[in-house]
C-alpha cells in the first residue's frame, strides 16, 4: 500500500470512531418527555440530591399528609374547628395544601382512587420509609406542573445548567411567591398565618447538617453551581406566577379558570397581573 493511501485509511477509521463516540454520548442523554407530570420527592433523591431530600424528610414538609389522620395535632384541629377523630388523609379540602400534585397529572391520589375505564386501583402507593408524593414535595416549591421534564435536563447537564433551561420545562424562581399556594392562601382553614419567608426559607432544607462522606460529591453550594445561578435572572424572578385557586364541587377539587400558573396545552406560563 502506498504511504498516502495509509494514511488516507487511518484518517477515514479515525473519522469513523468519532463519530460512534459522539453518537453514544448522545444517546446516553435521556429525551425529555412531552407532557410535564409530578414524580414525587423520592425521585430528587439518590445519586443527585441527597442532602436536601434527607432534610426535607425531617422538615415540616417532610410530614404534612401524617398530620391530616385522626389523633393527630387534635388541639391544632379543634382551634380550626375541625374534627380530630375525623380522618382527612382522602379529604379534598385539605389534600391540595397538604400533598404533593393533587388534581395535577402525576400528582398525589388518595386512597380509593380508581380508574373510571378500567376500575383498577390508582391510589398513591405510600411508603412510610420512603416520604414522596404525599408529602408537601420538592415540586411544590420548585415547579408548576411537576418535575419529570426539568430533572432530565438536571441530569443530562448533570447538574450545570442555567435557570432559563430548567424554567422553560416549568421549574420556578419565584421562592417566596410560591409559598403562597398554601400559607395564607384564601381556601386556608386555618385563618391567616403570615409567613416570614426571610425566616421562614432557612428551616425548609437545612441541607449541610445531612452532608456525608457519601453524598459529599453533591454539595452544589460548594461546588459553585448555585453561586454561579444566582448571578443570573429567570422571568419567574421578574414576575411572579400566578397562585392556584380552587372550588370544592360535588366532592371533586376544580381549578379557578385563570388561576393556573401554566397550560401545557399551549406550553404558556402565566403571570400575576
Ligand atoms: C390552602 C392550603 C391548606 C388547606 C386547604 C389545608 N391546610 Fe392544613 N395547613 C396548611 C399550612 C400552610 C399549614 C402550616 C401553617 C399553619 O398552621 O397555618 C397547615 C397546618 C395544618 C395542621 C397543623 C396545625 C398546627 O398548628 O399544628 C393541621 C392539623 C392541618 N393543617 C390540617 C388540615 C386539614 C385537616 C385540612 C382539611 C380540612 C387542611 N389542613 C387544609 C395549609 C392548608
Ligand atoms: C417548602 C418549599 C420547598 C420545598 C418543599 C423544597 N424546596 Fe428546595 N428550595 C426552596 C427555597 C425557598 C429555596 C431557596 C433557598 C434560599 O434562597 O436560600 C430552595 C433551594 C433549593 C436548591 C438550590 C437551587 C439553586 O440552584 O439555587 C435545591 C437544589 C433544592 N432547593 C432542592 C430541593 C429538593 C431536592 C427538595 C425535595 C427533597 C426541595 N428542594 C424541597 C423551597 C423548597
Ligand atoms: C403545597 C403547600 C405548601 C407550600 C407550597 C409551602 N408550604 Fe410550608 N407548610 C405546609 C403545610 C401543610 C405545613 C404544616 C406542617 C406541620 O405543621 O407539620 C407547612 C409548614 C411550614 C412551616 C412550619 C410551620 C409554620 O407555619 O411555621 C414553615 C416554616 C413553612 N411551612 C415554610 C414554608 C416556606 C418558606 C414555603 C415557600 C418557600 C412553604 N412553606 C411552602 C404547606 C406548604
Amino acid at each position: 500500500m502506498g504511504k498516502t493511501l495509509k494514511l488516507f485509511c487511518m484518517i477515514l477509521i479515525s473519522a469513523f470512531v468519532l463519530v460512534a463516540v459522539s453518537d453514544n454520548a448522545e444517546a446516553r442523554k435521556k429525551k425529555i418527555p412531552k407532557k410535564p407530570k409530578y414524580v414525587g420527592a423520592a425521585k430528587c433523591n439518590g445519586s443527585c440530591h441527597d442532602p436536601y431530600y434527607q432534610a426535607w424528610v425531617k422538615s415540616p414538609h417532610g410530614k404534612t399528609f401524617n398530620i391530616l389522620k385522626p389523633g393527630e395535632r387534635a388541639d391544632a384541629k379543634k382551634k380550626d374547628k375541625l374534627d380530630p377523630e375525623k380522618d382527612y388523609t382522602t379529604d379534598p379540602q385539605c389534600l391540595r395544601c397538604h400533598t404533593t400534585g393533587y388534581r395535577q397529572r402525576g400528582g398525589f391520589k388518595p386512597a380509593g382512587s380508581k380508574s373510571k375505564k378500567s376500575g383498577k386501583d390508582t391510589s398513591t402507593k405510600i411508603d412510610p420509609e420512603e416520604p414522596s408524593k404525599e408529602q408537601v414535595g420538592c415540586e411544590m416549591c420548585h415547579s408548576v406542573a411537576g418535575g419529570n421534564q426539568f430533572r432530565v435536563v438536571m441530569k443530562n447537564t448533570k447538574g450545570d445548567f442555567k435557570k432559563e433551561e430548567t424554567e422553560k420545562y416549568g421549574q420556578r424562581w419565584d421562592y417566596e411567591n410560591t409559598c403562597n399556594r398554601c400559607h395564607n392562601h384564601p381556601k386556608s382553614p386555618h385563618g391567616d398565618g403570615k409567613l416570614d419567608y426571610a425566616k421562614a426559607k432557612d428551616t425548609v432544607h437545612p441541607f449541610s447538617k445531612y452532608i456525608t462522606e457519601d453524598n459529599a460529591d453533591q454539595n452544589i453550594v460548594k461546588d459553585g453551581k448555585v453561586k454561579d445561578r444566582a448571578k443570573t435572572k429567570a422571568k419567574s424572578e421578574e414576575k411572579d406566577l400566578r397562585i392556584e385557586d380552587w372550588e370544592i364541587k360535588k366532592g371533586k377539587l376544580k381549578f379557578s379558570k385563570g388561576t393556573k400558573p401554566y397550560s401545557s396545552k399551549k406550553k404558556k406560563f402565566y403571570y400575576k397581573k
